[in-house]
């Protein structure tokens, strides 16, 4: 059975002592989990470190990287490999999210590069995709969905996707308050569900979670997660406190 999910993408925010305050926290109020459901946090890499520490002492709270680059090693200023983040204890990685697309060029192919980097490392993929308002309002957004998944993801076998997570996310509803209807998320991942069963079977379509991202909060989640084919969230804003992302943990059940 495929497992619900919550993850929190801190982006480039909380200094040192702010972000090992908020794991101390997020140890702290964690309870057991069922065991179909996750949680976990991708802090910026510099304190993957101490996160990772913090976090081994909890009650299933997991740590992800928020990017890696495809090589294994060698001459990438600035870049991490997903050795690096194997040695620290971090087995997966958010890659493609909408700001490394936007900000830092990063497109389906290069993803696909990544992809293979990752899963090459026993590194869990968190695939993040979506389309922007433009091609929601053109009415292309299944295609392009479609495209980000087939480009960067079907050259994958079948046994590949157990390690492969899908996150969602419309990047009109990406910081702005604005998030998808519960229809328009249950919508487009059962397109997604459905691009998958065409390709790879009902089977391994059935196991993939998918989670749902952009604005999610404590007062919408419930609502959302409760679709059928939504699997859980990525959570930006609402992750950098406790008390909202752990609200948005509990409406997983
Ligand atoms: P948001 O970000 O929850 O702040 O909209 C989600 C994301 O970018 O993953």
């Amino acid at each position: 059975m495929r497992k619900k999910i919550v993850a929190g993408n801190w982006k480039m925010n909380l200094d040192k002592n702010q972000a090992l305050a908020l794991t101390n926290d997020l140890v702290d109020t964690l309870c057991d989990l069922p065991e179909h459901q996750r949680v976990m946090v991708c802090p910026p890499s510099i304190h993957l470190s101490s996160v990772v520490e913090v976090a081994s002492g909890s009650k299933g709270l997991e740590v992800g990287g928020q990017n890696m680059h495809q090589a294994r090693s060698g001459a990438y200023t600035g870049e991490i490999s997903g050795a690096m983040l194997k040695s620290y204890g971090v087995n997966s990685v958010l890659l493609g999210h909408s700001e490394r697309r936007a900000y830092f060029h990063e497109d389906n192919s290069l993803l696909r590069e990544k992809v293979d980097a990752a899963l090459a490392m026993g590194i869990e993929v968190i695939y993040c995709f979506g389309e922007i308002l433009e091609e929601r309002e053109n009415e292309t957004h299944f295609d392009v969905v479609s495209s980000q998944l087939q480009e960067a993801l079907f050259h994958l076998e079948a046994s590949q996707w157990n390690r492969v997570v899908l996150a969602y996310e419309p990047v009109w509803a990406i910081g702005t308050g604005r998030t998808a209807s519960p229809e328009q998320a249950q919508e487009m991942h059962a397109h997604i569900r459905s691009v998958l069963t065409d390709t790879y079977g009902t089977e391994c379509a059935d196991g993939v979670s998918i989670l749902y991202g952009g604005s999610v909060k404590p007062d919408n989640a419930k609502e959302i997660f409760s679709q059928p084919d939504v699997d859980g969230g990525l959570i930006g804003g609402a992750s950098l406190k406790t008390e909202d992302f752990m609200a948005i943990v509990a409406a997983m059940s």
